[in-house]
């Protein structure tokens, strides 16, 4: 079959994305293997250490893929053996009108563990990290299962990172390989430990801070930011750093002082937090420690310049509302924040009570994360993710060292 005839075939069967450069190399995938018997799932099941009722689902799913499906799979593992991540969109995602297996996915990842751990083995990598790299697949299968009461996993597209070898977790939190996409130029003290943030030019920001492109209904608009280079002295706004916040008046500072270390397109470290149990300061700067001498260990040709955090839990608010030894409350003082430009607060909902549309009247207010979200927003405010940078030489030293 011809690339074009496999991009209508698939297409027909509403399988594939819209595009047919999917389609590429399609005759070269045709010797890919897929594994659908019970042993293959049940040794891959206990090397991501599924429980029995996971393994059970995935076995039932495994044996009912039809020749399309497992035809459309074969291409999608060739695809991710070339680590083709770019514009890639997941095949064969189980939507509304394809009736696809929600578990799926799962079972086509298992085809390529043993060829990510080879991977791993050939970059030096220890089995420990390529197991818990993977911890994520049971993460969130459970996820699935807690909001919709059946095994399925929704995050294709996220566990490409893992299996590409893109990202790694390193103890309690992960790393991605990525970029700066914000609109900021960090700089840091030439003496000082100190960082300021300053945004580029053009930008515009609320009264509160925040850009004017997030979630901003209601808030009056201020004006553009200022930059403005004249000499060695720069006047720009800056974000506050112990808040993300836009400050009002710009700053002026000079070049003498401040040197220009990171800025937008930068390789940087992304920071994910997996959903396994509290994330305690000292586990987390544990793994922050590890992160710049894994990376120059294992992907030298991947130089990044800082840890970058795009999250809800970098939110400066919760300190008005948690205890100061929250463990959130101390992730969140770990970094220097500026504001995200489209946030559209989101993960305060879905990370928190499962699901984005909750009423905050209604809404069960058992913890004290639950109640701070709430009542922020019935104090008026609105809840942001934030993006966070820190530089290698300022990851704090661990208390307990
Ligand atoms: C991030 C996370 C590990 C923090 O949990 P933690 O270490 O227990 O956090 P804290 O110790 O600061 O918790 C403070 C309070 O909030 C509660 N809490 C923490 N996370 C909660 C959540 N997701 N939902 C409801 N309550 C939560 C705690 O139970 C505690 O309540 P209490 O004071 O009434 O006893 C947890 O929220 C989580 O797993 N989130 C999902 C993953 C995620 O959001 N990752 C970031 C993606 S950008």
């Amino acid at each position: 079959m011809s690339t074009t005839s496999a991009y209508e075939h698939f297409s027909r069967l509403n399988l594939v994305p819209a595009e047919e450069s999917y389609f590429t190399d399609w005759s070269a995938s045709e010797s890919e293997e897929i594994h659908l018997d019970d042993a293959f799932i049940a040794r891959q099941a206990d090397y991501l250490a599924l429980p029995q009722a996971m393994l059970t689902a995935c076995q039932k799913t495994a044996q009912n893929i039809s020749a399309d499906v497992q035809r459309i799979m074969a291409h999608s593992i060739y695809r991710m053996k070339q680590r083709e991540l770019d514009n890639y969109l997941f095949p064969t995602s189980p939507k509304e009108d394809n009736d696809l297996d929600p578990l799926l996915n799962v079972i086509l990842y298992m085809q390529l563990v043993e060829h990510l751990r080879a991977q791993h083995e050939k970059m030096g990598i220890t089995e420990d990290i390529t197991r818990d790299t993977l911890s994520d697949l049971f993460i969130w299968i459970d996820d699935y299962y807690q909001k919709e009461g059946v095994y399925g996993f929704a995050q294709a597209g996220w566990l490409k990172n893992h299996f590409c070898a893109k990202l790694f977790r390193i103890g309690r939190l992960q790393f991605e390989k990525s970029k700066v996409w914000d609109f900021i130029r960090v700089y840091k003290h030439k003496s000082e430990p100190n960082v300021l943030i300053a945004t580029t030019e053009d930008q515009q920001f609320c009264t509160d801070g925040l850009y004017a492109t997030a979630n901003s209904n209601g808030i009056h608009r201020s004006s553009q930011t200022t930059w403005v280079e004249e000499g060695d002295v720069i006047t720009a706004t800056c974000f506050d750093p112990s808040t993300g916040l836009a400050e009002e008046a710009p700053r002026a500072f000079s070049l003498d002082e401040y040197e220009l270390v990171v800025q937008q397109n930068d390789p940087v470290l992304s920071v994910h937090i997996a959903a396994s149990g509290p994330m305690k300061r000292d586990d987390c700067l544990e793994s922050m420690a590890r992160a710049f001498p894994f990376y120059e260990k294992h992907v030298p040709e991947f130089k990044p310049k800082a840890l970058w955090c795009s999250s809800w839990l970098l939110n400066a608010h919760f300190r008005e509302y948690l205890k100061p030894d929250a463990n959130i409350v101390q992730f969140m003082e770990l970094w220097n924040k500026f504001p995200r430009t489209k946030s559209n607060g989101h993960a305060f909902f879905d990370r928190v009570w499962g699901r984005e549309d909750v009423d905050i009247e209604t809404a069960e207010q058992k913890s004290s994360l639950q109640k701070a979200i709430i009542q922020h927003l019935k104090n008026g405010g609105r809840w942001n993710d934030m993006g966070g940078i820190i530089l290698p030489e300022h990851i704090p030293a661990l208390q307990s060292s």
